[in-house]
């Protein structure tokens, strides 16, 4: 199976002033085409920025990241919007979307920056809110939705531009059990359908449920695997 993401001992150090935070102490992954990986640890074990680093919104200190056979360290910033803009669909736990657009508008707005026509971008965005089961809210604001709901847009809206990676940081943070477990049931069936590879990072262990591998982390450093 091809290799989607691969990591290279990767070294994360933030300076604030003369103290040094070593976030990443040498981090080694590789992720397979069609996989859902768990990336699971305790508040401030790196997760966040190994995501980001992964998702090239910030650099290593050290170390190399792969983006399909790529060696994305090596690209300039321009080269980098465009990649993300292509490659990488991100959803955060948050979901920013924008309060003044529809669920529709809000899945459509990443085809408008990519340029897509807008009868594709209708038929595309009508498609992806469907497979959340969001068909009967596609014409809702933000604030006219559930929480759960709000996320299933975001998905959607991650998925707007076919991404081959989709990077999801704590996609469930702000909802019940209950919710989670539809909303990751729902992540993971648009995930597999789209042919996409995701990383979700979390540390609830329910959300971990939903993934074929889960990545244990501490103090920045891979302690376990578990296949599932
Ligand atoms: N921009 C930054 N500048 C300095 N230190 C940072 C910065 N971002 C993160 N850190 C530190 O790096 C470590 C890892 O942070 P990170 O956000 O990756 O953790 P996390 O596993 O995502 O935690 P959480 O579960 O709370 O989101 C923490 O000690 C944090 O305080
Ligand atoms: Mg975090």
């Amino acid at each position: 199976m091809e290799t989607i993401i691969e990591t290279i001992d990767l070294h994360k150090v933030y300076r604030l002033g003369r103290i040094e935070i070593h976030a990443l102490r040498g981090v080694n992954m590789k992720v397979k085409k069609g996989e859902i990986v768990c990336v699971m640890g305790p508040s401030g074990s790196g997760k966040t920025t190994l995501l980001n680093i992964i998702g090239t919104l910030d650099k290593p200190t050290k170390g190399k990241v792969f983006l399909e056979g790529q060696d994305v360290t090596k690209l300039s910033e321009k080269e980098l919007t465009q990649l993300r803009r292509k490659k990488i669909g991100f959803v955060f736990q948050f979901h920013n979307l924008l309060p003044v657009l529809t669920a529709l508008e809000n899945v459509e707005l990443p085809m408008i920056l990519a340029g897509v026509p807008r009868e594709e971008r209708l038929k595309r965005a009508k498609y992806l809110l469907k497979l959340v089961g969001l068909e009967d809210r596609m014409h809702h604001r933000p604030s006219e939705l559930s929480g759960g709901e709000q996320q299933r847009v975001a998905i959607a809206r991650a998925l707007a531009n076919k991404p081959s990676i989709i990077l999801a940081d704590e996609p469930t943070g702000e909802l019940d059990t209950e919710n989670s477990k539809k909303v990751m049931k729902i992540f993971r069936e648009v995930v597999i359908n789209e042919g996409a590879t995701a990383v979700v990072v979390t540390h609830n262990p329910l959300v971990a449920e939903f993934a074929h591998r889960i990545l244990h982390l501490r103090d920045g450093k891979i302690v376990k695997e578990e296949i599932r």
